[in-house]
């Protein structure tokens, strides 16, 4: 059996979005920028599926910029917000992905701002109360926090800190890749800056995502070229990306509620399944369905021998799963979500996350592999 539960990575391509993408790839390869006929047919195309993605999150498609992934729209809402805004406050938080950490530890590094990162209590929640002080002693700040984390599935309340950020005149940016097409964003309701989408992320192609950048933040191109995207990001359109993507979020959005209701499912048993088989188990992160992200599961497991290989032994067994320990040892220099919230360094470490694919029956599989590498419950 092979067993893919690493879909936090990225996912695999639902069937109908790949026969959109074909359809597109076999009758439409003008260039979205040519004002001739097969130009603009494909610039339709674009328009449509812009239009699309504005109509899921409840905004206008002049918000709405498609971009080479969540890297790139992260980076953009982070570099031009800051810079073009004049902001000289950042503040975010140590459990962030990379693709926001590393930006704003770049702009603190050339002087462009001073970083604050908040303390996160042992479950990856953020501390509210401090970030409310730094907002009053620094009005005009630029805050980054994602809504739900991509190690340990902690969800942030992002609607809260919206609210705070207005209050202090903030902007804020919420890296949502990893819960795009798993909640419904309505940004009638969600007063907030920036937030981003990885298509990849929600069984759309890799290399495409979008930013959404509100109607009242002004920002530059962090990319300089052509008109593309409305003199936003030069460079010709990932035409086929852009397609999929839009199918691929109209697919999610049509069967959320029962996809999420399968998912909770798949996770609710493998955390009893893994407390009725495993010993010393722990789960990291919050894990209660109202604040974790449903698709992801992160485990520490008993430290033994053959745990030490966990997910190598895993893979061996057939099982995609990702993680890896707190620590730093040989090449592996850790997690820095599980060091940040005190995960025990010494404990093997596997994040599973799931889509609407999985079954039950895997699950059984990989606790029953489990069982064989850790310590099972007597
Ligand atoms: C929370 C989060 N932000 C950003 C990214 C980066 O997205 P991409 O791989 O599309 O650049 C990822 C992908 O792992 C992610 O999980």
């Amino acid at each position: 059996m092979q067993v893919y539960f690493d879909n936090a990575a990225t996912t695999a391509l639902d069937p109908q979005v790949i026969k959109a993408m074909v359809e597109t790839m076999e009758l439409s390869y003008g260039n979205p920028s040519s004002i001739h006929a097969h130009g603009r047919q494909v610039k339709t195309i674009v328009e449509r599926a812009r239009k699309t993605v504005a109509g899921l999150l409840n905004t206008s498609p002049s918000e709405i910029f498609f971009t080479s992934g969540g890297t790139e729209a992260d980076n953009t809402a982070i570099v031009r917000g800051i810079v073009d805004n004049g902001i000289k406050h950042a503040i975010t938080s140590p459990l962030e992905h990379h693709a926001v950490l590393h930006t704003l530890e770049a702009l603190e590094k050339n002087g462009t701002v001073k970083l604050t990162l908040l303390n996160v209590d042992g479950k990856g929640q953020v501390d509210l109360q401090q970030l409310e002080q730094l907002l009053k002693d620094n009005p005009r700040s630029f805050v980054s926090l994602m809504h739900a984390n991509n190690e340990i599935g902690t969800l942030t309340d992002i609607e809260y800190i919206s609210a705070l950020c207005k209050q202090y005149q903030a902007i804020f940016h919420s890296d949502t890749v990893q819960t795009m097409g798993h909640y419904k964003h309505d940004l009638t309701k969600l007063q907030i800056d920036f937030i981003t989408g990885a298509a990849h992320k929600f069984h759309g192609p890799k290399g495409v995502g979008f930013l959404y950048v509100n109607h009242n933040t002004k920002i530059n191109p962090f990319i300089y070229g052509g008109a593309q995207e409305r003199n936003m990001r030069g460079g010709t359109e990932n035409v086929y990306g852009i397609v999929g993507l839009a199918k691929a979020l109209e697919i999610c959005y049509a069967e959320m509620a029962e996809h999420r209701q399968h998912i909770q499912g798949l996770k609710d048993y493998m955390i009893a399944q893994l407390r009725e088989n495993i010993h010393d188990v722990q789960f990291n992160g919050d894990i209660t369905p109202e604040n974790s992200l449903y698709t992801v599961l992160n485990v520490s497991f008993p430290c033994t021998d053959i745990a030490d290989m966990m997910l190598f032994s895993l893979d061996i067994a057939g099982i995609s799963a990702s993680g890896g320990s707190a620590c730093s040892s040989g090449s592996d220099i850790g997690s820095h979500v599980l060091r940040a919230i005190g995960v025990n360094s010494g404990r093997p470490s596997v994040r599973f996350s799931f889509c609407k694919n999985n079954t039950r029956e895997e699950i059984d599989f990989v606790v029953s592999k489990l069982k064989e590498l850790c310590l099972e419950k007597a």
